[in-house]
């Protein structure tokens, strides 16, 4: 096994969940390469030393600039805010290593499609984290669709509901609350929930023409931990869009952290000519499915518990006995597992830098839907 030297930025949840899937990927598949946790960069110097201390990296860094110059580091993983990705990424490319980037690509289209030139021209092998494909039963529903299962689809519908943000006393800014500062994180549910309800559509449905949203944000001031300020608050608390895909379906996507009681809630349907699939985070390992063409006296909607092994449930037979479930965090292993895999058979996986481009101009013209409440056209990268 060749090794591949990791530098990982962010010791967040992402920086655990990419570490563990690095750890675990190959006792699970059979790769030709394997990565190696070799440096591990965060600001603060005692805060690398104990992630790497945990999780078994070799060496720290305090500045990215530095990682990414290293002679030894093979591959960047980038977990950090969404305002530093394209920095970070273009330095990465320049210095000719791969990169793995946290979604969303960038802070906005023009911004995510620098990155794309920069990686393309760099000829670096790069990959951004929508993780949700992974999930066995949404890699299923994808085949089922690619089979023809459902015919001609009408419908798509994804919601991604919350409810962390609701008390008007949290502060915005800062460690763990860059989500809700515009200037770290682009956007609020939009860019942070919807991109990866939109990275499914697109990958499950095709390309979406045009969008007509709307956002509010409920809060409108709040603390800013950065300043001790009281600030505006510029990200969107909810967004809802209506669309069109160039299929011919219509598409109803709903995304909040408003939504008192649900805490995770990632949710689709697709609803077919012949057939309807419907998935929900909260019970990862089922795809429900109705078929038209199923026996009158029988028909209704089918849980299939996605655990069975011969190659018929994605991913399952590289893990335990037909029947046991796997969880989140095994996302994370198939994602790595595929990128390996791709590399040693030049068959590049996906989503790239260039698919997530996409879905960031889905984004751009969602927010500009909202701003100027009217249809936008989609553009296409
Ligand atoms: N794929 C997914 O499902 C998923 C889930 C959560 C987050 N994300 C994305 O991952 C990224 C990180 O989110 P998170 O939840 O891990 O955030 P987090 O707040 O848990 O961690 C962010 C990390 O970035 C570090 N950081 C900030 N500025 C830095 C700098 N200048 N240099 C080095 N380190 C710096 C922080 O110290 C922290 O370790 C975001 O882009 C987010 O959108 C994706």
């Amino acid at each position: 096994m060749k090794p591949i030297n990791i530098g990982m930025i962010g010791y967040g949840f992402m920086g655990r969940a990419h570490s563990n899937a690095y750890l675990q990927a190959n006792h699970f598949f059979d790769l030709q390469y394997r990565p190696v946790l070799k440096a591990a960069c965060a600001r603060s110097a005692d805060k690398a030393k104990e992630f790497a201390d945990k999780w078994g990296y070799e060496s720290i860094e305090t500045d990215w600039r530095k990682l990414v110059a290293r002679k030894d580091i093979d591959l960047i993983d980038i977990c950090v805010p969404n305002n530093l990705h394209s920095e970070i990424a273009l330095a990465t490319a320049q210095n000719g290593k791969m990169i793995l980037c946290e979604k969303p690509l960038a802070m906005n289209g023009p911004e995510a499609l620098k990155m794309v030139e920069a990686v393309e021209k760099a000829k670096v092998p790069n990959m951004v984290w929508y993780n949700y494909r992974r999930v066995p039963a949404v890699t299923l529903a994808k085949r089922l669709i690619e089979e023809g299962r459902l015919g001609k689809v009408f419908h798509y519908r994804a919601n991604f509901l919350q409810d962390w943000t609701i008390s008007a006393d949290l502060p915005q800014g800062g460690t763990g609350l860059w989500r809700l500062d515009v200037a770290a994180a682009g956007s609020g549910v939009t860019g942070d929930l919807l991109a990866h309800c939109i990275d499914t559509a697109l990958w499950l449905n095709g390309p979406l023409s045009d969008v007509n949203a709307m956002t509010e944000t409920f809060i409108k001031e709040r603390k800013h931990n950065l300043t001790g300020k009281v600030e505006k608050v510029g990200i969107d608390d909810a967004c809802a869009f209506l669309c069109h895909f160039t299929n011919g379906s219509l598409g109803l996507f709903e995304s909040t952290r408003y939504a008192r009681g649900h805490k995770a809630l990632y949710t689709f349907e697709v609803n077919g000519e012949k057939a309807s699939i419907k998935w929900d985070l909260h019970d990862l390992h089922r795809l429900e499915y109705f078929d038209h063409k199923d026996e009158g006296k029988l028909r209704g909607w089918r849980s299939i518990h996605v655990t069975d092994h011969g190659g018929d449930h994605p991913y399952m037979d590289k893990w335990w006995v037909p029947g046991l479930q796997i969880g989140y965090e095994a996302t994370f292993v198939h994602q790595v597992a595929d990128f390996l895999d791709g590399l040693a058979k030049n068959k590049p996986a996906q989503p790239d830098f260039r698919s997530a481009y996409q879905t960031q101009l889905v984004l751009d013209a969602i927010l500009d839907s909202a701003k100027g409440r009217k249809w936008v056209d989609v553009k296409h990268g």
